[in-house]
């Protein structure tokens, strides 16, 4: 027999089907509570509310486990390419050889993007930052492809549609770059894969032959691998509940980039950044009086604490080791790799951050690592956005072949009851 809740409301029994994962994940559903009793669930935040039954990836925060479509995280950040883990998130199984070979050549030939496109960079002022004009030039997409923004189209329609921006994005990316720095853009060269184009486009320029490091190549699949999904974080959430309402899939993206843009989800790790840079001069490395005054909630240690992880997050695990490696083989001596190391060791060791269990997040350590490759600041969060692209577009294209309905949440009103409108003049 199916596993019910019981709900006594007005003294009144409702039962309710409660819902397994594969993974023994239990829900109550509560989609006809309201059609039955009258009553809404209220849940602020979504801490406690599943908005939909997905198949890409699971986590356990209590546990620290993370698996793209049953795979762990760990062994794709060691043994599988991005676009690998890219193909894999969005078709829900990991290519053969010629599946792979033909996904890579399908993103090699859609890389290049619309002259015009180079253009919107001109309004730019010199200073806008590289996540601003990121959302803008995700939705700039849209106005290039006017016959394909429909999404309830034939899949390989859309399909066309998820290929050009996987395929854009590199570009896109190294443009927003390029521009900061005022050099003249690259463009994509054929010859390359995927992340060594991106590193080509960013790194090389036009008057050097462009060698890439396998370090660096190494470490930038792996930082994308460990970015490439998190299930109903809060940018794949808006993605999904964009696209809900049949916004094409560029609208959806740059709602994505938007929410990922703010400083307590992915805008954290420039956060980190300047923290540990403000620790270092402005704090004079005094990692205590830090910890001191996060306890007094005078700052927040970015980096730190999760909405789901209740236990290491995995990601940065592998991304604390992947940082000694890399700075250690780029021969890179970075004070802040052994200040970020005092700042986790005194707060893992205070009763404050173990009772909240507050631990180190993925946005810790990884600026650490950007900024050893080469990559200012401002841009961490972009790179963030261009490993999370496959996720976003993952969830975004599950939500629609499950045909879910409008994302519209309910609310409890509080505010004023019926009052009568009272005329200009007699207003005090
Ligand atoms: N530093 C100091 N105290 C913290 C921190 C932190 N980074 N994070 C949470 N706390 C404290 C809170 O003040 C609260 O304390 P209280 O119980 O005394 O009131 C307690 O820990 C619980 O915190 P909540 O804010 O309720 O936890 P929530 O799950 O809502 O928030 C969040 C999670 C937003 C990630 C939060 O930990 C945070 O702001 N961290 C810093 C920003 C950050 O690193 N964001 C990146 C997250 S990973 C990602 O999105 C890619």
């Amino acid at each position: 027999m199916s596993e019910k809740a019981t709900i006594i409301l007005d003294g009144k029994n409702y039962e309710l089907p409660v819902i397994t994962g594969t993974e023994n994940e239990k829900a109550i559903d509560i989609s006809k509570l309201r059609a039955q009793s009258g009553y809404v669930t209220y849940d602020e935040g979504y801490k406690n509310t599943g908005a939909t039954i997905s198949n890409v990836t699971f986590l356990d925060g209590e546990l620290g486990i993370l698996r793209y479509r049953g795979y762990s995280i760990e062994e794709l950040a060691e043994k599988a390419s991005f676009t690998e883990v890219s193909y894999l998130l969005l078709y829900g199984e990991l290519p053969t050889a010629q599946q792979l070979a033909n996904f890579e050549h399908e993103l090699t030939n859609h890389t290049l993007v619309h002259e015009n496109l180079v253009k919107v960079f001109e309004v730019f002022p010199t200073r806008s930052h590289p996540m601003g004009q990121l959302m803008t030039l995700m939705s700039a997409l849209s106005s290039f492809y006017p016959d394909s923004l429909n999404p309830n189209v034939h899949p390989d329609e859309v399909n066309t549609t998820i290929i050009r921006l996987l395929a854009k994005m590199p570009t896109i990316c190294s443009m927003i770059y390029k521009k900061g720095k005022g050099h003249p853009v690259l463009y994509p060269q054929n010859k390359y894969d995927y992340v060594t184009n991106f590193l080509y486009m960013t790194f090389g320029d036009v008057t050097q032959e462009y060698m890439a490091d396998p370090v660096v190549v190494d470490a930038m699949n792996k930082l994308l691998i460990l970015h490439a999904d998190h299930e109903q974080n809060c940018s794949a959430s808006t993605v999904r509940i964009v696209g809900s309402s049949h916004a094409n899939l560029y609208a959806s993206i740059s709602a994505g980039v938007a929410a990922l843009w703010g400083p307590r989800h992915g805008g954290a790790n420039q956060e980190v950044l300047e923290m540990l840079e403000h620790i270092q001069t402005v704090d004079k490395g005094d990692v205590k009086k830090v910890v001191a005054e996060a306890k007094d909630k005078k700052r927040l240690l970015y980096g730190f604490g999760h909405r789901v992880y209740k236990n290491f997050d995995p990601r940065a695990k592998i991304i604390k080791v992947a940082c000694d490696n890399v700075l250690k083989k780029l021969k890179v001596n970075d004070p802040l790799l052994d200040i970020a190391k005092e700042l986790e060791e005194a707060a893992l060791n205070d009763p404050y951050f173990v009772e909240r269990k507050l631990y180190p997040n993925v946005d810790f350590y990884s600026g650490i690592i950007y900024k050893a490759l080469g990559f200012p600041t401002p841009m961490f969060t972009v790179l963030f956005a261009l490993g999370r692209m496959p996720g976003w577009i993952s969830q975004w294209k599950e939500m629609r072949e499950r045909k879910e309905d409008i994302g519209r949440p309910r609310q409890i009103y509080n505010g004023a009851t019926l009052r009568p409108y009272i005329d200009l003049k007699n207003r005090k």
